[in-house]
């Protein structure tokens, strides 16, 4: 088996194996979206008080989605030893490798005009949406409730809102840390000052930083190969087909 062979043989098994995982993936995500509470009971280390599974359900269907069809895209190019699908395959990784390269960097340079955009965009998201959106309302529910927190940066984000307005002047329950103290009002709420999720958020990342890193070391790494591989066949298709000639 010639090195040719080998690189393609490779990258064929290689994109069956993402594809597959990524339709693995998003059935996953479906599920859990669909009918997440019969999935948390298949997964034991998920207990009741998790209830996260709409936003990783979604955030799962995604990155699935994304895996299948480049899996599909790279192991036909290969397969086929298609110049214009392996050219493709390239440059939607260099696309992504670009964007997720320019994201951190945008993250990181400018990472409190960051939070301002993040801030206000999810303040508005919140002020006119929650209680009447169903997905943003339990991405908020979930997330309130697993990182015991409220609003974006305070309580203060609920006042006015759709929900405030809807209930009488009070604010989520977990704004006054569950239903102890009752109504929650803004003096509750104000009393108890429950930390708001984007803090709890910036703390988690910031305790699993060195995971972070590992993971998206791992990814770039995956990506560069992938690109090295695509690249690599594109250039040597033309001579194989001159060879057998
Ligand atoms: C979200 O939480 C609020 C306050 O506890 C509750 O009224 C509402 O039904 C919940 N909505 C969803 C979709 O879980
Ligand atoms: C709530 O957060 C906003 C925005 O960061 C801030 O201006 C305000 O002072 C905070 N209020 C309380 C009561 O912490």
């Amino acid at each position: 088996m010639g090195c040719f062979t080998f690189v393609k043989v490779v990258m064929v098994v290689f994109n069956l194996l993402i594809c597959l995982a990524g339709m693995c993936l998003a059935a996953a995500g479906i599920w859990m979206t669909v009918d997440g509470d019969s999935f948390m009971k298949v997964l034991p280390p998920f207990t009741d008080d998790f209830q996260s599974h709409v936003s990783v359900g979604i955030f799962s269907i995604t990155i699935g989605a994304v895996m299948t069809l480049l899996g599909l895209l790279g192991c036909c190019g290969a397969q086929k030893e298609s110049k214009s699908l392996l050219i493709m395959f390239f440059s939607i990784i260099l696309i992504i490798c670009i964007a997720e390269t320019a994201a951190a960097i945008v993250a990181l340079v400018y990472s409190s005009y960051t939070q301002n955009i993040l801030r206000a965009w999810a303040t508005s998201g919140l002020k006119e949406q929650y209680g009447k959106d169903k997905i943003l309302t339990d991405l908020w529910n979930s997330t309130m409730t697993t990182l015991q927190c409220c609003g974006f940066s305070n309580y203060t984000d609920f006042s006015g809102s759709y929900y405030y307005k809807q209930n009488g002047a009070l604010y989520p329950p977990t704004c006054c840390a569950g239903p102890e103290l009752y109504p929650c009002d803004d003096h509750n709420a104000d009393f108890i000052g429950v930390v708001g999720c984007f803090k709890q958020i910036v703390q988690i990342i910031q305790r699993n930083l060195n995971i972070l890193g590992g993971i998206a070391a791992g990814v770039t790494a995956i990506e560069v190969a992938a690109m090295a591989v695509s690249m690599y066949l594109y250039c040597n298709l033309g001579k194989k087909i001159h060879l057998k000639v």
